[in-house]
C-alpha cells in the first residue's frame, strides 16, 4: 500500500486534519474510552506550571490540553496554542468561547515556532509530534522557546508491544474510523504513523540530544501512550 505522507507528511497531514477537524474530538473519546483527558492532565501536571505561568501547547488542534494548561496558569497567566490547521483551530476557539480562560490560538508550524528564546515557562506537545516531518526539530523548537530550568512535555501514541493493543490500533481504529468519522484513510494512517514512530527510550534519547535534561517517561494506557518530559539546562 502507498503511504502518501513520506514524501511530505506535513501535506497529507494538514489535508487530513482539516477534512476530519469536525469529527476528531468524537473520534478521540470513542478510541480512548474517554481516557485522553487523562491522559492530559497527567501531561500538565509534569509541566510544573502553575498561576501566572506564559505557556505554549504546540501541535494543538482542537485545543483540549491548552484549555487544561489554562485552567492551572489562571488567572494571570496565559496559555498559546499553535498549529498549522485553521480548520482545527476554528474549533478550538469556538470551544474557547464559554469557558473564561487565559488561552488564545495562532496559526503557526511547530517545526519553526514564531517565539523568542527562553520565553515560555513550558512548552508541550499532545499527540502531535508523530505527525512533523522534522521531529527533532520540533522538539529543538519547544525547547528553544522554554526558559532555562523550565520544562517541555511530549505526550504521544507509542508503538505498542501488547498484541490486543496493537490489534486494537491495527484493525479496530481504522473500523471505527470509517464508521464514526467516515474518514478511514486517517485512521489507517494513525497506527501507520505509531508504528514508524521511535519507541519510548529513543525519543527520551531525542529529547537529550535536543538539549534537555533529566529526560523522563512514563507508559500510560496499558503502554499504548507515552509522557515524556525533560527539562532545559539552567
Ligand atoms: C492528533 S492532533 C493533536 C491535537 C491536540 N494536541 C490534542 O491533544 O488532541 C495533531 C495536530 O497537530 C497539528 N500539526 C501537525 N503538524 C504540524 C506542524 N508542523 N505545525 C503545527 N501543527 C501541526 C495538526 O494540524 C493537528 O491539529
Amino acid at each position: 500500500m502507498s503511504k502518501p505522507w513520506v514524501t511530505s507528511r506535513s501535506a497529507y497531514v494538514s489535508e487530513m486534519f482539516a477534512a476530519i477537524a469536525d469529527r476528531y474530538d468524537v473520534m478521540n473519546f470513542v478510541m480512548t474510552m474517554g481516557q485522553d483527558q487523562r491522559w492530559r492532565r497527567d501531561a500538565v501536571e509534569v509541566a510544573n506550571v502553575g498561576p501566572g505561568d506564559r505557556v505554549v501547547d504546540v501541535a494543538t488542534g482542537t485545543g483540549d490540553l491548552a484549555f487544561e494548561l489554562a485552567s492551572r496558569v489562571a488567572p494571570k497567566g496565559h496559555v498559546i496554542g499553535v498549529d498549522f490547521s485553521e480548520p482545527m483551530l476554528h474549533l478550538a476557539r469556538q470551544k474557547s468561547a464559554g469557558r473564561h480562560l487565559p488561552v488564545s490560538f495562532l496559526v503557526g508550524n511547530a517545526q519553526e515556532l514564531e517565539f523568542s528564546d527562553n520565553s515560555f515557562a513550558a512548552a508541550t506537545c499532545g499527540f502531535g509530534l508523530r505527525n512533523l516531518d522534522d521531529r527533532l526539530r520540533g522538539i529543538r523548537e519547544m525547547a528553544r522557546v522554554v526558559a532555562p530550568g523550565r520544562r517541555v512535555v511530549i505526550l504521544e501514541l507509542t508503538p505498542p508491544a501488547n498484541l490486543l493493543a496493537r490489534h486494537y490500533m491495527d484493525h479496530v481504529i481504522p473500523r471505527l474510523g470509517q464508521v464514526l468519522a467516515r474518514a478511514r484513510d486517517a485512521y489507517t494512517y494513525l497506527p501507520e504513523s505509531v508504528s514508524e514512530f521511535p519507541d519510548a527510550p529513543t525519543l527520551g534519547a531525542m529529547m537529550q540530544s535536543a538539549g534537555l535534561r533529566g529526560v523522563t517517561y512514563r507508559y500510560l494506557n496499558f503502554g499504548t501512550v507515552a509522557l515524556h518530559w525533560g527539562t532545559k539546562p539552567e
